[in-house]
């Protein structure tokens, strides 16, 4: 009905505001007449300031804008995004804020940049434990954290708390305690279980370190095939990006060097797989806020998490979307039930006993 009622309009829409819409330049001229008063809803421009690799998106804008007429101007701000937008007040052009990391989006929550949307489409396509309960902001994709295994070994399903087993003693590849990936891990385990057990979980995990926890998470799968760790944890969608490198390449062989395991948290009830996000949020002074609403609404739809799903080999929020082929061969995920919100309120907590315990060193 809605894109229905958006294509209607464009056709019917006098042509000096078409025009403007064509090159997206000043606002409508404040005429008085009836082409000015629609100019908020015409196709107009939505005004994204995004820390995500332009190349990544810019698939999903074009084809926003293919369906909606609505322009999509990119501002890539690679470090400072809540600054920036702090800094530029209620003058701000910012429509739409989109980053990673739930405790990115949560900060920009608590600076008081954003505002909350109510909105059907979104509410339906995204779990409400991938949200913000007011609409403060949206998951638009999952990041899970995953086993990376040598694919000689006999294993088929793992716990995060497997991790810790003497059994892998001087088995386990990972990154640095503090990378924000690891750091909301082991956040998500204080969630579940308590500072002590996960104290105790962590040092076990440390005991069982194939070498320093250092480097990044494709670093696993490259260790896995020079035979310094059997095991390591990394986000899935790295999997995706070497398996698909150019045959003979280095990454190619490291991807081909291991299978993709989505372990659970098995000592809790309804534990699942942990996942971070990318996600978004409507901005507090939006000027084009019909248009961010519509942005983000487009971003859950099939064709859209389609296209993340198989640009990005990142996860569809949305349930029922086709998987780009690798990520599919990892089989079903059950993602961790605990709101994110409720994972990133432990955030320092984690980092805290990173270095208590001096897991990176
Ligand atoms: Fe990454």
């Amino acid at each position: 009905m809605r894109l229905h009622s958006r294509i209607a309009r464009l056709f019917t829409l006098p042509a000096a505001a078409l025009l403007l819409a064509a090159c997206g330049g000043a606002p409508a001229p404040d005429t008085g007449d009836e082409t000015s008063a629609r100019a908020g809803s015409a196709p107009g421009e939505v005004n994204l300031y995004t820390t995500r690799e332009p190349g990544l998106i810019q698939p999903l804008l074009d084809a926003f804008t293919q369906r909606t007429g609505t322009r999509v101007n990119t501002v890539f701000v690679r470090d400072g995004l809540l600054e920036r937008v702090r800094a530029e007040g209620e003058r701000s052009p910012a429509d739409v804020l989109m980053t990673v990391d739930t405790g990115n989006l949560l900060d920009l929550v608590d600076a008081g940049i954003t505002q909350p949307v109510q909105s059907a489409v979104l509410a339906e396509a995204i779990p409400a434990h991938l949200r913000g309960p007011g609409g403060e902001w949206f998951a638009l994709s999952l990041r899970d954290r995953v086993l990376y295994a040598d694919k000689d070994l006999a294993l088929e399903a793992f716990s995060y708390e497997e991790l810790a087993d003497p059994l892998w003693k001087g088995k386990v590849c990972i990154r640095s305690g503090q990378h924000p990936y690891n750091t909301s891990l082991i956040a998500a385990m204080i969630a579940h279980r308590g500072v002590e057990a996960t104290e105790a979980w962590l040092r076990g995990v440390k005991a069982n370190l194939a070498r320093k926890a250092a480097g990044g998470d494709r670093d696993v799968a490259r260790d896995i095939l020079a035979g310094i760790c059997e095991i390591g944890i990394a986000n899935a969608y790295y999997v995706g990006r070497m398996k698909n490198a150019e045959p003979g390449s280095e990454q190619h062989q490291w991807g081909e060097a291991i299978k993709v395991i989505r372990p659970i948290f098995a000592s809790v009830e309804g534990g699942g797989t942990h996942v971070n996000i990318s996600g978004a949020a409507v901005a507090a002074h939006a000027p084009n806020r019909d248009h961010a609403v519509a942005l983000l609404e487009y971003l859950v739809s099939d064709e859209a998490q389609s296209l993340y799903a198989r640009a990005n080999y990142e996860y569809p929020v949305k349930a029922g979307v086709e998987l780009d082929p690798v990520v599919a061969s990892f089989g079903e995920m059950r993602v961790d039930a605990l709101p994110l919100a409720d994972i990133a309120r432990h955030r320092r907590e984690a980092s805290e006993l990173v270095d208590r315990i001096g897991f990176d060193n």
